[in-house]
């Protein structure tokens, strides 16, 4: 971390996403950490995990990825839900804290499709194609083996899904009290199979070029926009790399990105969440531009999240200066839950150190004593 430039940082200077304050540019990237009950309930655990991070001075936070219907969305065994009053309820005891610490928090809404590995609704699962997933089941989150080869949606399993996230949104808005809803368009799930090319061999409306095969995660925003009303802040998370496949680049390049997200730009999305390896490299070739700074070129007004290996000063302020307004952090936020006063307060931070996620990827003691 370059402590000089600390003070003087625009990463600790406050910004605005709608009606939302944020006195500075830190936030918590998603992270699953498969602690809720076996009904998908948030824990008391859960609680006291989130609060540290708006204590140690981020001022937003996105949760880990929250499945959307009681058919196929989730994905982990032990993941929370927000398919009914008692998860909301659960969730609600978990905003109130982020609250009552200064801090603001957006739900993740997620449906794992085809790499569902730990539903306890279905015994199958469902993509875009019925073709075998790459990669392997995650060990960290109770899989193994080879991911099960997906039924291909039909309109109704389509409908569903989009209905499962629009009802999510709702129960967290009305019932929950979050701030904001992050659909998943990213990392290997349902919407990101639809997006990605050798997911995805459908000739109907789902299918096709790169904006045909953004239809879905267009028509999930609307449906969650239709659900919270124009006051919430609503926005995506799109990545090229996914959890079974970590060096994807989109097949069409920079003019697909162009397509990608002058689409976003065009929806009612209000922010896109980008994640990358290393946000700060070029997106496709050698000399390129990043993907924030295509997202700022194409999609001018939309307010950019920025992850992936943010977790140095100097690095954060050079993702902002491409076009991002706000950082987020994963793992540097685990090692770190004060991240932002260490910023602030010139420290040195601790360097990474991701022991809490092995061999299960649940919240541990360890980390909550700090
Ligand atoms: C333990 C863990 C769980 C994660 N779970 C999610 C998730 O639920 N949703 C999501 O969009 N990304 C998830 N991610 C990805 C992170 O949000 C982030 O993109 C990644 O850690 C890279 O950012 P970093 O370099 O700041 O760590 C997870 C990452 C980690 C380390």
């Amino acid at each position: 971390m370059n402590v000089h430039s600390a003070v003087d940082s625009p990463v600790l200077t406050g910004t605005t996403l709608r009606r939302l304050a944020f006195a500075n540019r830190f936030s918590v990237a998603p992270m699953t950490r498969i602690s809720a009950t076996a009904e998908g309930v948030p824990t008391e655990r859960m609680v006291r995990y989130y609060e540290r991070f708006p204590k140690g001075g981020f001022s937003l936070l996105t949760t880990e990825g929250i499945y959307t219907d009681k058919a196929y969305a989730q994905t982990y065994r032990g993941q929370p839900g927000l398919t009914d009053p008692e998860q909301a309820e659960g969730w609600k005891t978990v905003v109130d804290a982020v609250h009552a610490a200064g801090g603001r928090i957006f739900a993740q809404l997620m449906h794992g499709g085809a790499l569902a590995q730990g539903n306890r609704f279905r015994s199958d699962t469902v993509g875009p194609s019925s073709l075998q997933p790459r990669g392997q089941q995650m060990v960290s989150y109770h899989g193994e083996g080879l991911y099960a080869v997906p039924r291909e949606m039909d309109e109704v399993d389509i409908a569903e899904a989009i209905s499962g996230f629009a009802q999510a949104a709702r129960l967290a808005i009305d019932v929950a009290g979050f701030d904001g809803i992050e659909i998943h368009g990213a990392n290997g799930y349902l919407l990101d199979q639809f997006f990605t090319d050798y997911t995805n061999r459908r000739q109907d409306r789902w299918g096709g070029d790169i904006g045909k095969r953004l239809n879905l995660s267009l028509a999930v925003l609307e449906a969650v926009r239709g659900a919270v009303g124009n006051a919430v802040p609503v926005g995506i998370r799109l990545s090229q790399g996914k959890v079974n496949d970590l060096k994807h680049k989109w097949t069409e390049g920079e003019e697909g990105a162009a397509v990608v997200f002058k689409a976003v730009a065009e929806s009612s999305a209000d922010f896109v969440h980008l994640t990358e390896f290393e946000a700060w490299q070029p997106a496709f070739s050698d000399d390129g531009k990043s993907l924030v700074a295509l997202a700022r070129q194409h999609a001018p007004d939309l307010f950019v999240i920025a992850n992936g290996g943010l977790h140095e000063l100097t690095r954060a302020e050079q993702v902002l200066e491409a076009g991002a307004d706000m950082i987020a952090l994963g793992r540097g936020a685990l090692t770190n839950p004060d991240w932002p006063r260490i910023a602030a307060e010139k420290r040195e931070a601790r360097p990474l150190q991701l022991e809490m996620l092995a061999p299960i990827s649940d919240i541990k003691d360890t980390e909550l004593r700090y």
